[in-house]
């Protein structure tokens, strides 16, 4: 069943209060709901449906008098007053025998749920819909020592405690934990002088985990104040962190609850990448707080009003908190590898869809991602002042409701007399724009024209031209900069924009920042990037300029033989040599653009990307690559040495990724030498993972690999690394053997999506292993989803995104995958989750 945008219509009845008791028991818990409905005088429709799935019914009761309701597997309807009312049920629910991990469902002998987005109605029966908000009290009996739920506590005693959150939320915000668990605690006070309790809850063994993460949530509360002005509102802030959970972390009222890998961190155990993705998740479901719950969405199509401006907000942060342009190149490199594959496939859908089957689909990287992509362009066309006055208004405003896009947009216009109706499109079109640039030069006048056209996406056969705002940058020859950063914004198919009075032609520096989610295409050599490589003033196209020159190397490499590009190679050595540039920014320099990235680039171009091709590109380049920089790598990697305590501060990070980088070159020439000295000498998990990574790549470290397993079997979050590392570094012949190897491992619980995702994300992310000859990891993937699927619907259908550029490939291997399709399609019973992507890749 097909669920549109276009058909929305107000709940009958408004709530204005909601009384639940738990009665915890891990197999019968019992739900007892008072709720109070009054008619909405907004909404014609009076009819009382309440969702509810997977509830055993008890007894119903309206006014005080029982009643028999007509249930069905989605909900129950039943005769209501067209008056106020006081809605009584009784319901019984199974949380131990909850694998979908969707309600309330037990991990490791603690209760918690995940609502977010259709899961209360798991729960108990309910008008399970965001536009519904109400005050929420809860009582929790139960014999674990710690109840939590959202608010503020009302009151415990021995076996139960109260909570009480007096802001009207909707059902996805209700969170329940309950458990042996033991808090970090600290405080933090707010502009206006309020004290808040700050919980981090974990299991007892993990108290040493949790620091870092409560250092990321005070400076999360700072600087939301700092920068947003927004206070927070409760009395105590807590975070509980879980191992089972499908997705990264959920921002309920006052009680984060997260997945304990996006929020448990110590030195030893997590590298410098996690701790950044730690504090950036933490700093997310924070801003939520006001970009989701304060004002959340009206329904599940505008999603991307909370998710969009939240990611929005926590690139800022993390920009402000670490290295702007580092964040930024990140990102970037982020949006391509998860956002434009979906964006160009059979995938496809808007930033704001129009229609869903299973909501839990959308909460993708265009949502995501995309979706704040469109509000750093927002930003950029009506600058930063008229940006922040938007938001001041948007939270004024929309305080305390549900709202739409149109009503985001609608403060920007307020606030700058602009007509934003083009611009919305970005909201509405699916697929990546294509921007085609070329130049004219005459008489010191400099001429850029621009064509922007985005190809059919599914449902979408005709596009209009979208608002780019293109910042642009003009460079002499000399290597100075003739224009500063200029905004050109473009709203047709095709415009040209000139600049007059130029001294000589100029080297033009296109699209910075990623000033656009565009996929830029311009004609231009290889000297030209070089060029803008070493003198282009700002920093995410300086490595774009780098990216673009490895990016079209590799592609001459894999399909005409070519040899490595000299002009790349010599920019890269005299960047590295360039003490001035930040080691995170040299390390960025030195990566190479991802495997599946390139094969994308070649289906762009009308050809078949041949896997193993590409595959011995990125070596040969490599290899070059080490050549090129000689005696340099040495004493670079030395120099990336830290003397001190490990902090995973960005000027510790940047150093550490530009040693790994390196250290990824050296191990070619030394068969590991220096990787095993590494080894040895660790001390925190980043410098011992990316060593164990480099004697891997080179077909050795068994000895390490084993080592590692001893040292960590009791660590769920590093064995999960163990996993992942064996697959991610294998050669491609190996993939697929060590994969199914691995599934035989006793530690490989597959019913936890974090070591599901570990064994399979890894095989999916090693483009050469997964698309190896003879289809064995297409099989070995299929056969694990039609396992998982009917435990865990949500983490089976986002895994199956595996699949989604099956069309780019050859004949062999899309009948291959196509077969695997078909075979997941068949399986009798399949999730909606499941059966909609797989529909949704195969385009039936
Ligand atoms: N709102 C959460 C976040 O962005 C994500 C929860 C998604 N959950 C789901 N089952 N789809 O932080
Ligand atoms: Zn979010």
């Amino acid at each position: 069943k097909t669920i549109y945008l276009k058909d929305y219509k107000p709940f009958g009845y408004l709530v204005d209060s909601v009384d639940l008791t738990f009665d915890l028991s891990p197999h019968a818990t019992r739900v007892t709901s008072r709720i109070a409905f009054r008619p909405n005088p907004e909404a014609e429709d009076r009819e009382f449906f309440l969702h509810g799935e997977k509830l055993k019914l008890i007894s119903a009761r309206i006014d005080g008098n029982e009643i028999t309701p007509e249930v069905t597997p989605e909900g129950l309807t039943a005769e209501a007053p067209d008056a106020p009312f006081v809605w009584e049920a009784v319901v019984e629910i199974d949380p131990a025998g909850n694998t979908a991990l969707e309600g309330l469902y037990m991990s490791n002998g603690m209760y918690c749920t995940q609502c977010e987005a259709e899961g209360f109605r798991k729960i108990t029966y309910y008008p399970d819909r965001p536009d519904v908000m109400s005050v929420f009290t809860v009582r929790i009996n139960g014999t674990l020592p710690v109840l939590l739920s959202n608010g503020n506590p009302k009151g415990k005693g021995d076996g139960w405690a109260e909570w009480h959150d007096p802001w009207p939320k909707p059902a996805y915000l209700f969170a329940l934990v309950a458990g042996d668990l033991v808090a970090t605690s600290d405080s933090f006070e707010t502009v206006s002088g309020k004290e808040v309790a700050l919980n981090l809850w974990v299991r007892p063994g993990d108290e040493h985990k949790t620091a870092f993460g409560m250092e990321a949530l005070k400076k999360s509360m700072k600087w939301d104040e700092d920068t947003y002005g927004r206070e927070y509102d409760l009395k105590v802030f807590n975070i509980v962190a879980v191992d089972d959970f499908n997705m990264g972390a959920m921002e309920n009222k006052g009680l984060n609850i997260f997945n304990s890998s996006c929020v448990l961190a110590s030195p030893d155990t997590s590298t410098d990448m996690n701790f950044e993705r730690i504090e950036a998740i933490i700093a997310h479901e924070y801003f939520h707080n006001w970009t989701g719950n304060r004002i959340t969405c009206r329904d599940w199509f505008q999603l991307c009003l909370k998710e969009g401006l939240t990611v929005y907000r926590d690139s800022q942060f993390t920009s402000d908190m670490r290295s702007a342009p580092v964040k930024r190149i990140h990102d970037v490199i982020d949006l391509r590898a998860r956002q434009f594959p979906e964006d160009n496939g059979p995938l496809s859908h808007p930033v704001r869809p129009e229609s869903f089957q299973e909501i839990n689909n959308f909460y993708t990287a265009t949502v995501y991602e995309k979706g704040a992509e469109v509000i750093g362009m927002l930003k950029r066309l009506v600058g930063d002042a008229a940006y922040a006055e938007a938001l001041d208004l948007y939270f004024a405003r929309h305080d305390g409701e549900a709202c739409t896009i149109e009503d985001w947009l609608k403060v920007f216009e307020d606030v700058t007399g602009r007509d934003l109706s083009q611009f919305k499109r970005w909201y509405a079109q699916s697929g990546t724009p294509r921007l085609k640039v070329t130049e004219d030069w005459a008489d010191g006048s400099y001429t850029l024209h621009f064509e922007q056209t985005t190809l059919p996406t599914p449902g979408q056969p005709e596009k209009l031209p979208q608002v780019l705002p293109i910042a642009v940058g003009l460079i002499g020859p000399n290597g100075d900069e003739v224009l500063e950063t200029k905004v050109l914004e473009m709203t047709e198919a095709q415009q040209s924009f000139r600049f007059d009075g130029l001294a000589a032609k100029p080297v033009p520096s296109i699209l910075r920042g990623f000033s656009a989610p565009v996929i830029l295409e311009r004609e231009t050599s290889s000297a030209e990037r070089a060029f803008l490589l070493a003198h282009d003033t700002d920093p995410f196209n300086r490595w774009e300029a780098g990216r673009s020159l490895a990016r079209d190397s590799l592609l001459k490499m894999a399909t005409e033989d070519a040899a490595p590009d000299a002009d790349y190679l010599d920019g890269l050595v005299q960047l590295l040599r360039d003490d001035t540039l930040d080691p995170a920014y040299r390390a960025l320099m030195l990566g190479l653009p991802g495997q599946s990235e390139l094969a994308g680039a070649l289906a762009e171009a009308g050809q078949t990307p041949d896997p193993d091709a590409l595959w011995q590109a990125a070596e040969r380049l490599r290899a070059a690559q080490a050549v090129a920089l000689g005696d340099l790598m040495m004493p670079l990697y030395d120099s990336c040495r830290i003397d001190g305590a490990y902090a995973p501060d960005a000027e510790q990070s940047g150093k550490r990724a530009l040693g790994a980088a390196l250290l990824r070159l050296i191990t070619r020439q030394d068969d590991g030498a220096v990787a095993a000295a590494q080894y040895a000498a660790a001390d925190n998990m980043t410098l011992q993972l990316s060593a164990l990574a480099c004697l891997l790549q080179a077909g050795k470290g068994h000895a390490e690999l084993a080592a590692f397993y001893d040292q960590w079997k009791s660590d769920r979050l590093v064995i999960d690394k163990w996993f992942m590392l064996q697959i991610s570094e294998a050669a491609p012949e190996q993939v697929a053997a060590t994969a199914t190897a691995l599934t035989e491992h006793p530690d490989f619980n597959w019913k936890n999506p974090n070591r599901f995702r570990a064994l399979f994300g890894a095989l999916a992310g090693h483009h050469a292993g997964f698309h190896a000859a003879g289809g064995g990891a297409y099989r070995l993937l299929a056969d694990w989803l039609i396992r998982l699927d009917p435990v865990n619907p949500q983490t089976t259908a986002r895994m199956c995104s595996a699949f989604q550029t099956w069309k780019r490939y050859d004949s062999d291997r899309q009948t291959l995958i196509g077969a695997e399709l078909e075979r997941i399609a068949a399986t009798p019973d399949l999730s909606r989750d499941t059966a909609e992507m797989i529909g949704r890749i195969r385009g039936a």
